[in-house]
């Protein structure tokens, strides 16, 4: 059976959705996965930008991430989103790239494929849990096939977070703990997408 083609489309200013994306790509690939690791555009204006060090560093340092393309969703069998918590709602950025979805929506190119999505906030209860559930509004009406993390692997009873892989970045850099999590997320987006993928070829 061919792979599950797997998009990953984030939006991070400082990082730490970056790397829980690469961390996503990680297990996707293990799992057998073909992932397209893309970021959003960035739809800020330059001077909020170079008035934050770390911002305008990391868009320095992931400028030969592709940006995500209406293609990306077409071409996907699952497709994992990545955003840092905006007072408890996903990033407008992200929310900038869904809106431009209308025309994939009409012709029902959305439905049936897999959805998941991870956040990070500042602080432990910052909104993780709201911005992965207003993320799932959109997946409801994509017609889309949700898989949450849940506690299906003992990672999730160490990063505590069923909805989906969160990190707390006022506590520093994503560390192993998130990491797994991400891998494991996007590991079980994939073993679903295959199995669904295996049942609609049979
Ligand atoms: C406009 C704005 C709103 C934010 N709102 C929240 C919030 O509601 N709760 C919270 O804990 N952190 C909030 N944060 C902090 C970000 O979620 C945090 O910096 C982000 O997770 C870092 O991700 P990144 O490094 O991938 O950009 C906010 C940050 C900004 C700039």
């Amino acid at each position: 059976m061919a792979p599950v083609n797997l998009a990953i489309i984030y939006y991070s200013a400082t990082g730490t959705i970056h790397a829980l994306a690469r961390a996503a790509a990680e297990g996707a690939e293990k799992a057998g996965a073909h992932v397209r690791l893309r970021k959003v555009a960035e739809t800020a204006p330059p001077e909020a930008i170079s008035a934050n060090p770390a911002w305008s560093q990391h868009i320095q340092d992931t400028a030969d991430i592709v940006q995500a393309g209406l293609d990306d969703l077409d071409w996907a069998d699952a497709v994992l989103f990545g955003t840092p918590t905006r007072f408890g709602n996903p990033a407008s950025q992200l929310r900038a790239f869904i809106d431009t979805t209308g025309p994939l929506w009409f012709q029902g190119k959305l439905a049936d494929k897999v959805y998941s999505a991870f956040t990070a906030s500042n602080t432990a209860h910052g909104g993780q849990e709201s911005t992965i559930l207003a993320l799932g509004n959109t997946f409801y009406h994509w017609g889309g096939i949700i898989v949450p993390p849940g506690y299906t692997d003992p990672i999730q009873f160490q990063s505590g977070n069923p909805y989906g892989t969160s990190h707390v970045t006022g506590d520093g850099a994503p560390g192993d703990v998130p990491l797994d999590a991400a891998r494991h997320q996007a590991r079980r987006v994939v073993d679903t997408a295959a199995l669904l993928k295996a049942g609609r070829a049979a």
